[in-house]
């Protein structure tokens, strides 16, 4: 049985694609030191599949404890690395946090593989390293932009690192350039969490349903789309989940080390804000309290995916449409609302 590491694995991605490695036979450790998650995730990961998830509290960060934990696993064949701070408006506002961390966990995970033989790593990119794409849809293809945020910057300068250290890592790399990860497992027993106030559309319009917010604000009904709001492409966690163990067997199957290859993963469908609103208010039933308001600073103001190269080569199909992910997405509000 193949031996995975997540790193990150409690965080709201991680803990998905968690369940999903479990439920495909994989034996799976995570290394998370709960900095934007919950040691209750562990146990909710547990309900849902069965098997004990296993999570060492460290912070990547800290190569010493890191190397402990990493040697005492022996022979380890992929790693996965969610692990990172996510938040653009305080990336802008505290930077240096944002290249400490994200850049130095990222280091961290690559000096194991050079040190401990890990042949294959699997990395979280985002949609933001395209900028304000010329063309719609964006393949791999489409030019990096320059980043319009620290956190933004750190994806970029990690797909590089991970690209220039080929050579010396001699791991086969797996870059995911996900688009707007939403939704929640089906059990409702694990979804987004953060600690602080959601700023992400589909949590904001959750809370905002749910009475955490009295009301919500579109950011910008002025922008040159179908209704003047912005356009992204809304794909559900569990979809993306299933990516990273295609993904992963892609590369143990199909990627020599050392190597890598890039993938969008998007619903190749591009959503409004306002459409989303519409999507919410079928799937819940409820009226949203909204109002229209100024545009936000850095927004990008159209962008999906051709998700094309991920389908053929990945045999990756995206399962789930707008209206599942704000069903799953409401179902997990109302019963992480009781929980509190
Ligand atoms: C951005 C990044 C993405 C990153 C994510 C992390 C881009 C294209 N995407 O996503 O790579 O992983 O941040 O947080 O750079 N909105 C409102 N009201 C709200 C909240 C959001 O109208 O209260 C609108 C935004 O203006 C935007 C859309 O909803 O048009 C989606 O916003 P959000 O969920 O924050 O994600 P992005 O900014 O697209």
């Amino acid at each position: 049985m193949a031996k995975v590491w997540l790193t990150g694995g409690t965080g709201y991605i991680g803990s998905h694609t968690f369940v999903d490695l479990l439920e495909s036979g994989y034996e799976v450790f995570s290394t998370d030191n709960f900095s934007n998650s919950s040691p209750h995730v562990l146990e909710n990961i547990r309900k849902i599949s069965g098997k004990e998830p296993i999570n060492y509290e460290v912070d990547l960060c800290d190569r010493d404890a890191l190397e402990l934990i990493i040697r005492q696993e022996g022979q380890i064949d992929a790693v996965i690395h969610f692990a990172a701070y996510k938040a653009v408006g305080e990336s802008v506002q505290e930077p240096l946090k944002y290249f400490d961390n994200n850049l130095n966990s990222l280091l961290n995970v690559l000096r194991m593989c050079k040190k401990y033989h890990i042949p294959h790593l699997v990395y979280s990119s985002s949609c933001t390293v395209y900028g304000n794409p010329e063309q719609l849809p964006v393949d791999e293809n489409t030019p990096m932009a320059p980043a319009t945020s620290p956190y933004g910057l750190t994806k970029q300068m990690g797909e590089d690192m991970i690209i220039h250290s080929l050579q010396a890592t001699r791991i086969g790399a797996v870059l995911l350039r996900y688009f707007n990860p939403a939704g929640a497992h089906e059990s409702g027993y694990i979804g987004e969490d953060p600690r602080n106030a959601a700023l992400n559309l589909v949590p904001v319009i959750t809370e905002t349903a749910i009475g955490k917010r009295e009301k919500m604000t579109v950011f910008g009904s002025d922008y040159p789309t179908r209704d003047g709001t912005c356009v992204r492409d809304y794909i559900h966690v569990m979809d993306l989940a299933r990516a990273h163990t295609q993904a992963l067997e892609y590369a143990r199957q199909h990627l020599p080390p050392p190597g890598y290859d890039v993938f969008n993963l998007g619903v190749e469908n591009g959503v409004t804000v306002l459409e989303a609103i519409q999507a919410f208010e079928r799937a819940s039933g409820q009226k949203l309290n909204y109002q229209l308001g100024p545009r936000r600073p850095g927004d990008v103001v159209a962008i999906y995916a051709d998700a094309t190269k991920a389908k053929k080569i990945l045999g990756w199909t995206p399962q789930r449409d707008i209206l599942n992910i704000m069903n799953t997405a409401w179902q997990w509000e109302k019963k992480r609302s009781i929980e509190q």
